[in-house]
């Protein structure tokens, strides 16, 4: 994927792919609110919004995000007026096939000094051009703006949304036919809620059939200036449709108190805590240790690097939206701290001859997400003249010790840190409890989230979880003056951080079923010898035994597990005809145990994946859209596992 390119003529851009304009050259402002803004009613829908309530908005063509930003100062405005309740959210999500770079935005932003908050703030959280759902936070949380970066057939497809307004601003309908696709007013209708509108600056005949065959009810109106027409829409009727997996639809969570009670704090269970307090929520944080951070993300370094596959799987989908969400989430918990923990500076990856190029084929990863460095320094040091130096400019090194100090700190008195072991957890008369060794309650609340790392299938209800502990050390490297060169941290077969107080850090070492918690040398050379293979003569000896010892919380599949905790036994029952292959309209939707929650096997990437997770997570407890879409939800389900035992016909017991 690559930004778009834009020609500017009299300081307008333009398109000359498709030979348009992204929005009206006399008066696009104007223009933009009244056919996106006023003629969906905004403002007077918005009034009925109470607290916590949200509003979807969806807009085919992002462009250089003029509309968002019109609509997010409406939003703030009201916000400012009190006229929307507390807490309330808007949900903005941005499609976009060709992103138009910050520079273009920062030019057009220009247009407007007085969008210039609104634009700075879009800028500061705009992604990469990296395909796939990237959702941000803007105005305090009050705003969550999904952008997702592709064609809008493979945008909207995995999505169910129930959007409440549309902005149907593609290119015009004459020069961009892919957009105004009946194929793209079906998912239209498949992603609205009921009493959904919808607005465009057209008035093209065909767009009003195909709108009027997906079933909107279409009015032409007055356009903007002398525009004569255009069209708005509504659906009346919203066809109801059957989820094709019925068995990992989520049910609509409606809890009486903003308290969630986790256990675990670590990376999975303080990134959830963070996600759940930014919505004004309550956190009660079960540990066993003395502190924050004492098992697997205790480790003072570690890299935040995406899994990278060379086909565009959903999982590598996935770890690059949760990079770059990750990424984000560390910057601004840096800036809230003078102590270092994140390094962002990127990282170097060495591959063997053609597979960074494969991987750049197989995603069509931008220079911006992952750049081939033809030329570089560092090819002085490596071994392998074949290799090949990638860099990947969103990655970094963190202290995942530090990253869970500053999430605890930032929290602040809405989270309560509890220092006890978790014996049991029951639920009683809708609330989950946390039982200790003589079974006396330690918290209560409805809402349960288990983030206990490898101790994750501890507890009865989610005792099925196929989760895991790979053992894993790290070196401490003394730094000298050839190691000192090296600025960035550096990915290969092992990984090894840059000098920071004089010491890099290695890694690490991968030990399936070894419980053993002792440094040993044996891996202790494993990792210096991976590091001499790469980077001949660079790295000193340590000299003595010195590094962490880890254990890694992983499932059978290697994937994190993120979500609601299914409900075994109805799934056994309801389910238990899968394998006879009756169509899917045959069965109900998934049943949980309500308000629990789970956030584990984060395996070898856990500053990669929790972050993303954690919204995940606070988005299905608060009932707001999600920030990834279905086949990302499905591949990191709890459910998975109960699913193909039964489509094999095996029992769950
Ligand atoms: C050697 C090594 C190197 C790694 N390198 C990287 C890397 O470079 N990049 C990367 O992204 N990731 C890396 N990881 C992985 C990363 O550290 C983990 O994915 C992540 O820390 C997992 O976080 P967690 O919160 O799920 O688990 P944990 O950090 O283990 O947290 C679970 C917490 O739950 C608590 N707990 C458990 N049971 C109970 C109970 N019954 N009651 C109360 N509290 C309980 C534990 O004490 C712990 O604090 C590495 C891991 C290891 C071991
Ligand atoms: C008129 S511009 C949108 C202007 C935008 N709303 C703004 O505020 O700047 C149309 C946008 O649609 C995008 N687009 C075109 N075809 C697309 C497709 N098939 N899928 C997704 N986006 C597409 C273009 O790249 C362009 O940015």
């Amino acid at each position: 994927m690559k930004y778009a390119d834009i020609q500017w003529r009299d300081g307008q851009p333009y398109s000359p792919g498709y030979g348009d304009i992204y929005y009206s050259n006399a008066g696009g402002r104007e223009e933009s609110e009244y056919v996106f803004l006023r003629q969906n009613e905004l403002t007077s829908r918005w009034r009925d919004l109470g607290a916590g309530e949200h509003f979807v908005i969806a807009e085919t063509g992002f462009g250089t995000g003029l509309n968002f930003v019109l609509t997010m100062q409406a939003w703030a405005g009201k916000i400012e007026t009190g006229q929307i309740g507390p807490q309330a959210c808007l949900h903005y999500f941005g499609i976009e096939k060709h992103p138009v770079s910050p520079a273009d935005i920062a030019r057009v932003a220009g247009n407007w000094p007085e969008l210039s908050a609104a634009y700075e703030e879009l800028l500061a959280v705009y992604p990469p051009p990296v395909e796939g759902e990237h959702c941000r936070a803007l105005l305090g949380g009050r705003v969550q703006l999904h952008l997702i970066f592709a064609d809008v057939i493979d945008a909207l497809e995995p999505w169910a949304l129930q959007v409440d307004a549309w902005y149907l601003d593609g290119f015009g309908p004459d020069k961009n036919a892919d957009l105004w696709s009946d194929q793209v007013f079906q998912l239209i209708e498949k992603n609205s809620g009921q009493g959904a509108t919808l607005s465009t600056y057209t008035a093209a005949g065909f767009v009003r059939r195909g709108l009027q065959a997906a079933g909107f009810s279409v009015s032409k109106v007055k356009g903007h200036g002398k525009k004569r027409e255009m069209i708005t829409a509504v659906l009346e009727h919203k066809k109801i449709t059957q989820s094709p997996t019925p068995w990992y639809e989520l049910a609509q969570s409606h809890y009486q108190n903003r308290q969630a009670v986790i256990i675990g704090a670590g990376l999975a269970g303080l990134s959830c805590a963070w996600s759940l307090v930014q919505r004004g929520w309550q956190v009660t944080v079960i540990e066993k240790h003395h502190n924050v951070a004492q098992e697997a993300s205790g480790n003072p370094a570690g890299l935040l690097m995406p899994r990278l596959s060379i086909d565009n799987t959903t999982d590598a989908r996935f770890y690059a939206s949760a990079m770059l969400y990750a990424s984000h989430c560390l910057d601004a918990l840096q800036n809230q701290s003078d102590e270092k923990f994140w390094f962002h500076d990127g990282v170097y990856s060495i591959f063997k001859a053609s597979k960074a190029e494969k991987l750049i084929d197989g995603h069509g990863y931008a220079e911006q997400f992952m750049e081939i460095l033809e030329q570089h320094d560092l090819k002085k040091y490596i071994a392998d003249p074949n290799a090949t130096v990638s860099f990947f400019s969103a990655a970094g090194w963190a202290s995942p010790k530090g990253i869970c100090e500053n999430l605890l700190r930032v929290c602040g008195e809405s989270l309560q840190l509890i220092k006890r072991n978790a014996v049991d957890i029951r639920q009683q008369q809708n609330k989950w409890q946390v039982l200790d060794e003589n079974g006396q309650n330690i918290a209560t609340a409805e809402v349960m989230i288990i983030a206990n790392g490898v101790g994750a299938n501890q507890f009865e209800p989610v005792s099925w979880l196929p989760v895991s502990s790979v053992r894993g050390q790290i070196t401490a490297i003394p730094a000298n003056e050839s190691s000192s060169a090296l600025n960035k941290a550096l990915s290969f077969d092992a990984y090894v951080t840059p000098e920071y107080k004089g010491v890099h850090y290695a890694g690490a070492t991968y030990r399936v079923g070894d419980a053993n918690s002792e440094l040993t040398q044996a891996e202790q050379d494993e990792t210096l010898s991976h590091l001499e293979q790469c980077l001949p003569g660079v790295f000193t000896h340590p000299g003595q035994l010195t590094g962490r010892v880890g254990f890694r919380p992983v499932s059978d599949d290697m994937t994190p597990i993120i979500g609601a905790v299914p409900d075994k036994n109805a799934f056994a029952e309801d389910y238990k005809e899968l394998h006879h292959g009756r169509p899917h309209a045959h069965y109900p939707p998934a049943k949980y145990l309500s308000g629990l929650y789970v956030s584990a096997a984060h395996g070898s990437r856990g500053i990669c994946s929790s972050f993303l997770s954690a919204e995940m997570l606070a988005a299905m407890i608060v009932n707001q859209p999600l920030p990834v879409n279905r086949q990302i939800l499905e591949h990191l389900s709890p459910a998975r596992f109960l699913m193909r035992k039964l489509k094999r016909g095996q029992s769950l017991d």
